[in-house]
């Protein structure tokens, strides 16, 4: 039986030790680590992963400030707001769910954020710190997934990964923290032609693809350690909606380790969030030199 990585429980242990920092940090500086979560339109998807983020921020004493705003909200109202939130030094970490309305350019709003405050390390100036190897804020699923496989493979030198799936929020940052890693990384996308070979010779899979069950059994050498990032929608056999990773978890016994779906990466996703919020607000209060970008 392949080994079940549990992200539900190392997230609770991260979870538990930032809790502890974050508690010292206020108590030394006067002042509480603050993410502000902006949520434009009413997806219902977004709706619930701002509350679980906000929720969470509680638990480990890290303040959270939500702003919401309707569907026909507009880019220079955002832009105006995220301004504000770069300047207020009681902020620490700015967070705009995406997606966005399609009236909104996400890419400039994105770039609006200042870096330091960029908890989710999408702007390009943190793009660019990662793909060089040079610090800044990282993004918090590609963190989650990275610490999930060194948990299970404490030496990633030389290992094959591939990655399935090129998202800007995932495939591509999870692909260049393996490259850190000294891995040798394969990334595949839509249009990649024989798949399942290439899987066939992973000692990792990183599927985050977006597709049900898409990773089959045979496509895994055995010993191999998979992580699954899908999170679909599906309906079971008897009609209720279920929720299911892109790696057909049944099939896949003679893997060493695999991320179940729930409870595998996406836990880690919240608990990284809440990390980068703790780092911004130590670089920002310690001016932390290695975070500013004018530095
Ligand atoms: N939408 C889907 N994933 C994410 C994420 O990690 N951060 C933000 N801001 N929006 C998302």
């Amino acid at each position: 039986m392949a080994k079940i990585i549990s992200g539900s429980a190392m997230a609770d242990r991260l979870m538990a030790t930032l809790a502890r920092d974050v508690a010292s940090f206020s108590r030394r500086n006067g002042c509480v680590p603050t993410l502000a979560a902006v949520l434009v339109g009413n997806d219902p998807a977004s709706e619930i992963y701002v509350r679980r983020k906000i929720s969470q921020c509680r638990k480990v004493g890290i303040g959270s400030i939500e702003h919401r705003y309707g569907a026909d909200c507009t880019e220079a109202e955002l832009r105006s707001l995220i301004g504000r939130l770069n300047s207020d030094s009681e902020v620490h970490g700015i967070l705009v769910q995406m997606p966005l309305p399609p009236q909104i350019d996400s890419a400039r709003i994105l770039d609006a954020i200042d870096p330091v405050k960029d908890v989710d390390g999408f702007h390009p100036v943190n793009v660019g710190r990662l793909s060089t190897g040079t610090g800044g804020l990282i993004p918090c699923t590609p963190m989650g997934c990275l610490m999930l496989l060194q948990s299970e493979l404490p030496g990633l030198k030389g290992k094959q990964a591939v990655v399935i799936g090129k998202s800007n929020i995932v495939g591509k940052p999870v692909a260049l923290l393996l490259l850190e890693q000294e891995c040798t990384v394969t990334v595949c996308h839509k249009y990649t032609q024989n798949l399942a070979d290439i899987c066939r010779h992973a000692d990792i899979v990183v599927a985050a693809a977006g597709s049900p069950n898409l990773v089959r059994g045979h496509w895994i050498k055995p010993g191999a350690v998979i992580i699954d990032v899908g999170i679909n929608r599906v309906q079971s056999e008897d009609g209720k909606q279920k929720i299911v990773g892109d790696v057909a978890a049944s099939e896949i016994d003679h893997a060493s380790a695999f991320t179940p779906v729930p409870g595998g990466v996406g836990p880690m996703t919240i608990a990284c969030l809440l990390l980068n919020t703790f780092k911004a607000a130590d670089g920002l209060v310690s001016h932390d030199p290695r975070l500013r970008v004018d530095a």
